[in-house]
């Protein structure tokens, strides 16, 4: 049974580099300090349309967007029950696109899996050899698995997608959204979602995610889909009263507006752009000291795994950095915890900032 360990209100804040959460800029938590107010006022209609309106504008889509309070978990189930009769096919090549797998397992639907070694990226063409006498409802993929820092070809896989219009294309971006650029409607892609307290750089507690028509249609006509993502329930609501079916985590959305105006100001291209010179400064980093667990060629934008290949401890690692340098960064992953360890470079960092954290890594490790 556990235990309570008293919340003591005397903890050091730490500069988080973990794959999420991760750091949130300091205007942005003010933001939240504000009395609440009604989920059914006009103060709350003008904060929920400004954020979606906001958030198309920022990834430049034509979908619907839906900003649910929720973390990014949900969109797996929204998506699964909404688009998804009978079949849904999964490649699996990490702990979270195995566990896509497993909730919609869950959900009773039939998942066929393409199994990949963790480290390994998704490749189009199996897509398409399993599409070809397959007949999925949808395929969902995750965009960067986070477990492992591999960036799987969502594209490619988008215009294979192109062939079979009556599958959906689901894709998890919740580790790089927002950090790593790419507009759904031009790649198929039906759903797209990511939670906030990852490359969008805010608090945790909301779920983000796009619909194509064609996936708010199909809904339409099923009376399996999920209530609470439920695609016409969140979208009507929004096109009749400019709010939410239900009471929405109000002090967030604060500070997602106030994260978004930001976002925006910066713009998407070159936020991109940031994320990409801070992921090769980490990759370069890692090939000198150690080496990189992702498959040359699909390394994430936003988390590097990085391969333990001087046998550090890395568990007394991730904690002495904590300590000595106040910075939290990750180990690698459930069974490769000693094996690798990432390092989230995403949202409000920098390069600087990145290299103050390898710096304390070197100092640490003596690497
Ligand atoms: C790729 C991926 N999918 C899903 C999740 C689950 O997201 P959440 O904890 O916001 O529900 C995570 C969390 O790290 C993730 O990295």
């Amino acid at each position: 049974m556990t235990k309570k360990t008293e919340y003591t209100d005397d903890y050091e804040d730490k500069t988080l580099y973990l794959p999420g959460p991760t750091e949130v800029h300091e205007d942005v938590i003010d933001a939240m300090a504000q009395p609440i107010f009604g989920h059914r006022t006009e103060r709350m209609t003008d904060l929920y349309t400004t954020i979606v309106e906001d958030t198309k504008e920022f990834l430049g889509t034509e979908q619907e967007v839906i900003v649910l309070t929720a973390s990014g978990t949900e969109f797996w189930e929204a998506t699964t029950l909404n688009l998804v009769d009978d079949s849904i096919l999964v490649p699996t090549s990490g702990a979270f696109s195995e566990r896509q797998a497993n909730v919609a397992e869950r959900l009773g639907k039939d998942v066929d899996r393409i199994g990949y070694g963790w480290g390994d990226a998704v490749k189009p063409e199996d897509i398409r050899d399993a599409l070809e006498p397959g007949d999925y409802d949808a395929v969902g993929v995750v965009m960067n698995e986070t477990s492992t820092g591999v960036r799987n070809p969502v594209e490619e896989i988008g215009e294979v997608l192109g062939d079979y219009p009556d599958t959906y294309f689901v894709v998890d971006a919740i580790s790089c959204l927002g950090g790593d650029r790419i507009v759904p409607d031009e790649h198929n892609i039906d759903c797209i979602f990511t939670s906030t307290q990852k490359a969008f750089a805010m608090p945790p507690g909301l779920a983000v995610c796009t619909v194509s028509d064609d996936a708010y249609e199909r809904e339409l006509s099923k009376d399996s889909s999920s209530w609470y993502g439920g695609f016409q329930r969140c979208l009507d609501y929004y096109d009749r009263k400019g709010q939410t079916h239900s009471t929405p985590a109000i002090p967030i959305m604060l500070a997602y507006r106030e994260q978004m105006k930001r976002m925006l100001e910066e713009g998407h291209e070159a936020r991109d752009e940031r994320h990409r010179e801070m992921a090769e400064y980490t990759r370069d980093w890692a090939r000198d000291s150690f080496d990189l667990f992702a498959e040359e060629g699909y390394e994430s934008r936003t988390v590097t795994c990085i391969e333990n290949t001087q046998g550090i401890d890395v568990a007394e690692t991730v904690a002495r950095v904590s300590e000595e340098h106040g910075m939290l960064f990750s180990s690698g992953y459930g069974d490769i915890s000693e094996d690798s360890f990432r390092i989230g470079h995403m949202g409000e960092h920098t390069v600087e900032s990145i290299k103050e954290l390898t710096d304390a890594i070197e100092d640490v490790a003596g690497v």
